[in-house]
């Protein structure tokens, strides 16, 4: 069985789609993988649409902005991340409130939607440049309810290559104490 941390090396941003559509119930796992993942209190500060078809071609308009993410041309499906108020305990707002928690376990939500999707046997990009409010007035999301980010989704196309990851030495990013 493939070992968590190999999962990881596996999971890259794709930025070449193939033109596969991807499965209602395979969407629903990526949903899954959402619902499971923690978040502060236990808040579940998250909505996720799923785009695609005709509501893909809104998503797809509402990704490229300014020549962003022309790849995004030819992904078959999007999850729209919106975030929705965190509830935390009383003791745990007073303490921590200056904490953007929301944003945090939205972080957390797409790295398990994205390795979710790696295990599943399809390819993702994580979007942050996008038209926020293009987006909101596509799908119906009021000004007040942020979407902070998009993930584009889809199967690769045939052929891609496992990239080496382009990261900081283990000595820059931690250092362990006794
Ligand atoms: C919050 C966030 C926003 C991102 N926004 C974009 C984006 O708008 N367009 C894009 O092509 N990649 C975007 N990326 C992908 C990153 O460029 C990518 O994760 C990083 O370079 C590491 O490469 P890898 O994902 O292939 O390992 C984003 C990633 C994150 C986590």
């Amino acid at each position: 069985m493939e070992s968590f941390l190999d999962l990881e090396r596996r999971r890259q941003s794709c930025r070449r789609f193939s033109a596969r559509e991807v499965e209602r119930e395979t969407l629903e796992q990526l949903a899954e993988a959402v619902r499971l993942s923690p978040s502060a209190c236990n808040s579940q500060p998250w909505h996720v649409i799923f785009a695609t078809g005709e509501t893909a071609k809104a998503v797809r308009a509402g990704v490229q902005v300014d020549g962003s993410n022309p790849f995004a041309e030819g992904c078959p499906a999007f999850a729209v991340l919106v975030e929705e108020p965190a509830v935390l305990k009383p003791a745990v707002a007073e303490k921590f409130g200056s904490q953007a928690f929301a944003q945090i376990d939205l972080g957390i939500a797409t790295a398990h939607y994205c390795l979710a999707a790696t295990d599943l046997g399809l390819s993702t990009c994580v979007l942050g440049w996008i038209d926020e409010a293009a987006l909101q007035k596509a799908l119906g999301v009021s000004p007040e309810r942020r979407i902070r980010l998009v993930i584009a989704t889809g199967y690769a196309e045939a052929g891609a290559a496992i990239r080496e990851k382009a990261r900081k030495p283990l000595s820059e990013i931690a250092d362990f104490r006794d």
